[in-house]
């Protein structure tokens, strides 16, 4: 079946936008299904780097793009990443969003994000970019989606310059509503956010995503489902509360484009050869003293935060779980260069949890936190091997390290990627 569902396997920022960008040449639609702007997805094409938060990475080989019901779209940023997109040469005429998708008010959802980041006793450490208000007034039924937008503006004459003048009272009063929901009392920025709206909303081409995706489908063309973060920052299945407010597994793109469980032919899943995580719960694979190694090596800082990443072994309990609750056929690995120079590469294999050792992430997130990781240790490879694109050429203990991680998993390593540039990469199998 033609649709491949691509996901990432741990605590995101796996570098799912340059897998994306090696797979898709075959596609002909490219789909985000779940999350906004929190999203940061890099891909280096020569000497162009593509930034991209809310659209797939995909449309960078010219497929057309849709954002599916699932997401929280901040107009404005997506207007700008439209923009930043034009300035490099790429064709955005065929960018899409689902009517259904909850619009990410710009100026409203942040606020309130930053507000209830700092009332918290621990922060969770979100990207503050309003998803979780964006998601919680979606659920409560006080958000406001682009179909109703659309309601309000489709008759409208938008001018170039948008001014107070042009906004529609009624849609005023709608966002009054919003804000009076979130308590929030600041006439300046709900004109802003109005303003916003109206100026961005020409252009934005708005489509029934679940008929749109479902013409694909009928005549078999091959599609591929982008998921966003990680399955570990998943809204039931992650580190509650540190988690996003969305369906990050693959069971996530059905829910967020509209398309069946059995039209999914293959889901990929990616993961660093180590691990990174940017939120404020507990880590038990974070690596000590070898945790500013990688992040030097690596330039983990968030791509859209700028934030330093805190970073960790990899966590293969927490990949297995990943395996089995994405029913993933194939892994993309990704930095594995990064690894290159160290004495010593370790992996965790297990948890030992209140005296007893256990193969998999507690659900509860207090078990989770008292997890005491065992590693299994094996030797570095000492050459480098940025760029290699032929499974052959890697060192012997490369191939250790690969070969353990498979047969843990039980899943095959279909890509390697060897460093940033789009062509460092091995196809394995
Ligand atoms: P939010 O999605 O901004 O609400 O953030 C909630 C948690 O998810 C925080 O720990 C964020 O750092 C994390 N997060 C959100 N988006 C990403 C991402 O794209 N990569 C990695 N972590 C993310």
């Amino acid at each position: 079946m033609p649709v491949k569902v691509l996901v990432g396997m741990a605590l995101g920022d796996c570098g799912k936008g340059k897998i994306t960008d090696l797979i898709c040449s075959d596609s002909e639609l490219v789909v985000r299904c779940q999350g906004g702007g929190n999203a940061g997805h890099t891909v280096i094409v020569e000497k162009y780097e593509f930034k991209l938060h809310h659209i797939p990475s995909g449309v960078i080989n010219g497929i057309p793009a849709l954002l599916g019901a699932g997401m929280v779209i901040n107009p404005k940023s997506l207007c700008e990443e439209i923009e930043e997109l034009k300035s490099q040469y790429i064709n955005t005429a065929h960018i899409f969003v689902d009517g259904s998708a909850h619009i990410n008010l710009p100026y409203l959802y942040s606020y309130v994000d930053t507000i209830q980041e700092n009332g918290r006793n621990t922060s969770i450490g979100t990207t503050k970019k309003g998803i979780g208000p964006a998601y919680s007034n979606k659920y409560s039924r006080y958000g406001m989606r682009f179909w109703e937008l659309d309601e309000f503006l489709k008759n409208v004459n938008i001018p170039d310059k948008v001014t107070e003048n042009d906004i529609p009272f009624g849609l005023i009063k709608r966002l009054s509503s919003i804000y009076e929901k979130n308590n929030v009392d600041n006439e300046s920025m709900l004109m802003q956010d109005a303003i916003v709206l109206v100026e961005t909303y020409p252009q934005i081409n708005l489509v029934d995503g679940k008929k749109f995706i479902r013409e694909y489908i009928k005549r078999n063309s091959n599609i591929l489902i982008e998921g966003a973060q990680g399955f570990y920052l998943d809204i039931d299945y992650g580190q509650y509360p540190f988690v996003t407010s969305s369906y990050t597994t693959s069971a996530g793109a059905c829910l967020g484009t509209g398309i069946g469980i059995k039209d999914i032919g293959s889901i990929i899943g990616v993961t660093k050869a180590y691990s990174t995580y940017v939120g404020n719960g507990a880590y038990p694979a974070e690596a000590g003293e070898y945790s500013d190694f990688l992040r030097e090596k690596g330039h983990e800082y968030g791509a859209t935060t700028g934030r330093p990443r805190r970073c960790g072994w990899l966590d293969l309990c927490m990949l297995k779980d990943s395996v089995e609750i994405n029913s993933i056929d194939e892994i993309a690995i990704t930095k594995l260069d990064v690894l290159t120079e160290l004495e010593k590469i370790k992996v965790v294999t297990k948890y030992e949890l209140n005296g007893e050792t256990i193969n998999y992430i507690p659900s509860n997130p207090s078990d989770y936190a008292k997890c005491k990781p065992i590693y299994q240790e094996f030797d570095g490879w000492g050459k480098d091997i940025k760029g290699i694109t032929n499974y052959n050429d890697l060192p012997d203990n490369v191939k250790k390290y690969l070969n353990f991680i498979e047969q843990y998993l039980d899943t095959k390593i279909t890509i390697v990627s060897t460093g940033p540039e789009r062509n460092s990469c091995i196809f394995k199998n």
